[in-house]
């Protein structure tokens, strides 16, 4: 069965790494296992959000590497693979990769290459595939983390934070991304939010502003570790229902 992906967007400081880890955490106790989380940001603290460790990101591994230090009686694609399974932090439920930063001055390309390889390799495993992406669209414009099946644009409940999704949603669609569905999460709503006309952009999830989010932050805990009752986890509890319809949905046909 192959994973189905979810890529998640939007402007900076949104709540996308937050929707993130809540999402996994979500997805795994509804137990929809394993899912893979992929750290596409450069910036990369998805693993603080979820409590986990990461020891090596795509981005550090170098590309020598992979010409001139193959071990002898292995090929190029088994090494990959072999030092990406040595990247993944594995984890009760999911496992996570974090794309990190390119080394010195040299280009995405690599890690991009990697993840792509892995994706193609180690992919199959998975049942959810949870992507937090930097602001912006390298990711999704280099076709790094390939066509997701689905798009969530996080954004705050207000009006102009509503049309920088649609903006996103543009681009995203400009991409070549025509053919994935794209939903909108409005997240930090404080029981109020601007209407969004109908057929411009579906809202897969209302999130509520939740202060144990914000004293997760303060503490330096992992946010995916909310207490059961906490109102954005509940939020996003709905959501990852939705989401698996939506799979199985897409399954059938
Ligand atoms: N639903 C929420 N309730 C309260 N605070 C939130 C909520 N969602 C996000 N935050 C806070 O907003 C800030 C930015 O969230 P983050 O997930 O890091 O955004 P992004 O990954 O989009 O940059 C963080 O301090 C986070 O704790
Ligand atoms: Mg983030």
């Amino acid at each position: 069965m192959k994973p189905f992906s979810i890529a998640i967007t939007g402007k900076g400081g949104t709540g996308k790494t937050t929707v993130s880890a809540l999402l996994v955490r979500a997805l795994v106790d509804a137990g929809q296992v394993p899912v893979l989380a992929v750290d596409a940001d450069p910036n990369a603290n998805l693993h603080e959000a979820l409590g986990v460790e990461v020891h090596e990101t795509l981005g550090s591994m170098r590309e020598e590497a992979f010409r001139e230090h193959i071990p002898p009686g292995m090929t190029r694609n088994d090494f990959i693979a072999l030092r990406f399974r040595q990247a993944i932090a594995e984890e009760q439920g999911f496992d996570l990769i974090a794309m990190g930063r390119p080394e010195g001055t040299g280009c995405y390309c690599f890690a991009n290459d990697l993840l792509k390889t892995c994706m193609g390799l180690l992919g199959r495993d998975y049942r959810f595939i949870v992507i937090d992406n930097e602001a912006g669209m390298e990711h999704l414009s280099r076709g790094t983390i390939g066509v997701p099946d689905l798009l969530l644009i996080v954004s705050d409940p207000g009006a102009r934070g509503i049309r920088t999704a649609v903006r996103i949603r543009d681009l995203a669609r400009s991409l070549g991304l025509s053919t994935v569905p794209i939903r909108l999460v409005l997240n930090r709503s404080r029981g109020s939010r601007a209407e969004v006309a109908p057929g411009v952009l579906e809202v897969a999830a209302v999130i509520p502003e939740d202060p144990a989010i914000e004293a997760a932050d303060l503490a330096g805990t992992p946010v995916g570790l909310q207490e059961p009752g906490s109102p954005a986890r509940a939020g996003v509890g709905q959501l990852a229902d939705e989401i698996v319809k939506m799979a199985q949905g897409s399954q059938r046909s």
